[in-house]
């Protein structure tokens, strides 16, 4: 069997996912709803599999890290204190011609100039007039440009506006780790963590992101994995590099190829970080973010003290000292994840001359499905008996599907598209001697099992 040097494009990812049920656009049969997409059957199997495996690294494998739920609306001087109302923003331009919006910082990086993050609005400006000239828009590839503005992602909501006055605006949240801050004293107070601990997160997020390409790369609703470890000040650059460490190789025990894994230093900082790496994968269109570690300094639980007047300081209990702790966060999107394990699963192999499948090569632990059972003929009742029976059999310990649609190669094609590790087939010698055959998805090698040994084997 030959594996082919195909590149793995966003074309056939984005079909497979939808061919195969793991991605559907949203309010496809409205014509969509840019960069807001929905999970299918087995895409929603894939990403409770992903959360599961992080939670289990980041809470359960950790006896200094807890769990926390918070809501998606806060209080509206929450996103003041954080400085997203007034910092959390892109530069956006229009084409003139045909009034697509872009995001300047984005345009710059394709003719290779880089914007630093830091930058106001007139300095983007100055910027983007000395290259405009040369950039072509996307969609019509004019290269007439309005003027880069600033443009706030915060999503807006008039949750409990009655009036209408739209006072005191209330905001989807930008970012799952503000709802960390504001319970880091109720955490404190309600369990028996002590400094350095951490508070672990998965939740929704939203942004008004202004370019909807690349796919769940970029969406408008998204969730996010998050973890805020609070530390003592001299101790932010130790923990810092221990997380660095750790997060890098999480992604290799979770099966991610090591050589579409690399790191990325910020070198112009966001306003609350004093280091920011990334974690960056190589999706079929480049090395991009899937992660960000950064240290937060003491800048979240100072802010969120100032504006809500509540003391977030931290006293020790051993040593009586009281200070502000800083944060080591670690961030990823679980789009993000899906995506890149999504690629790194998806492989073409030649398996005979001019025939070729499709496999996605998931880890086992990931995989949506894990065992896939059929009858060899679906008009056999004994056959379908005994399939349903070793169906059953399988299915409190393994995420299992029935499958007696078409002939058992075509089954075996379907499977390999989903990542199904392993098949089996009941079929008449069964029927005699109580035994299977087990068909490895990477393989594709067939042997014959017996069905009392069945469970151990896989
Ligand atoms: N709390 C820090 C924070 O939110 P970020 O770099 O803006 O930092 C963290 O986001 C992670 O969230 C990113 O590394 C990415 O994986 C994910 N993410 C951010 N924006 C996203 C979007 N529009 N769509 C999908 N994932 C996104």
């Amino acid at each position: 069997m030959e594996q082919q040097n195909t590149s793995v494009t966003m074309e056939k990812i984005v079909s497979l996912a939808k061919r195969r049920g793991f991605v559907f656009p949203s309010s496809e049969i409205y014509g969509g709803f840019a960069a807001v997409y929905d999970f299918g059957p087995y895409g929603v199997e894939l990403a409770k599999n992903i959360r599961e495996a992080w939670w289990q690294a980041m809470v359960h494998d950790h006896d200094n890290i807890v769990g926390l739920d918070s809501a998606i609306f806060m209080h509206p001087r929450v996103w003041e204190a954080s400085g997203h109302i007034g910092g959390f923003s892109d530069p956006l331009a229009e084409c003139k011609k045909c009034q697509t919006r872009s995001r300047v910082d984005h345009l710059l990086e394709e003719i290779g100039v880089q914007a630093d993050e830091k930058m106001t609005e007139s300095e983007i400006n100055a910027l983007f007039d000395e290259h405009k000239s040369k950039i072509a828009c996307p969609k019509c590839g004019q290269k007439e440009w309005s003027e880069a503005k600033n443009f706030n992602l915060l999503v807006e909501s008039n949750l409990g506006d009655f009036t209408g006055t739209g006072e005191n605006k209330t905001y989807l949240r930008g970012e799952t780790c503000q709802g960390i801050y504001i319970n880091f004293k109720n955490v404190l107070d309600s369990t028996r963590v002590k400094v350095p601990f951490g508070i672990a997160q998965i939740g929704k997020a939203f942004r008004n992101e202004i370019t909807a390409r690349q796919f769940i790369f970029r969406k408008r609703e998204f969730e996010q994995m998050e973890m805020q470890f609070f530390v003592h000040p001299s101790e932010a650059e130790r923990f810092y590099n221990e997380w660095k460490e750790k997060r890098f190789q999480y992604y290799i025990d979770l099966g991610i190829k090591p050589e579409n894994l690399k790191w990325h230093e910020h070198e112009n900082l966001v306003f609350y970080a004093k280091a920011a790496w990334d974690i960056e994968y190589r999706y079929p269109f480049g090395f991009k973010e899937l992660e960000g570690v950064h240290n937060r300094s003491d800048y979240d639980l100072t802010q969120h003290s100032k504006f809500s007047g509540t003391d977030l300081s931290y006293r020790d209990p051993m040593t009586n000292e009281k200070f502000m702790p800083w944060i080591v966060e670690t961030s990823v999107g679980l789009d993000r994840t899906f995506l890149a394990v999504l690629c790194d699963a998806y492989t073409e192999e030649e398996i005979s001359e001019g025939d070729t499948r499709v496999v996605l090569k998931f880890p086992k632990k990931l995989a949506p499905v894990q065992v896939a059972v059929f009858p060899l003929m679906k008009n056999k009742p004994e056959l379908v008996t005994k399939a349903r029976e070793v169906f059953d059999m399988l299915r409190p310990h393994l995420r299992c599907e029935f499958d007696d649609n078409g002939n058992v190669g075509k089954r075996y094609r379907r499977q390999d598209e989903i990542g199904t590790p392993a098949c089996i087939t009941i079929d008449f010698d069964t029927l005699e001697n109580d035994t299977v055959t087990v068909r490895d998805r990477d393989s594709m090698e067939q042997c014959r099992v017996a069905i009392a040994e069945l469970k151990n084997y896989l």
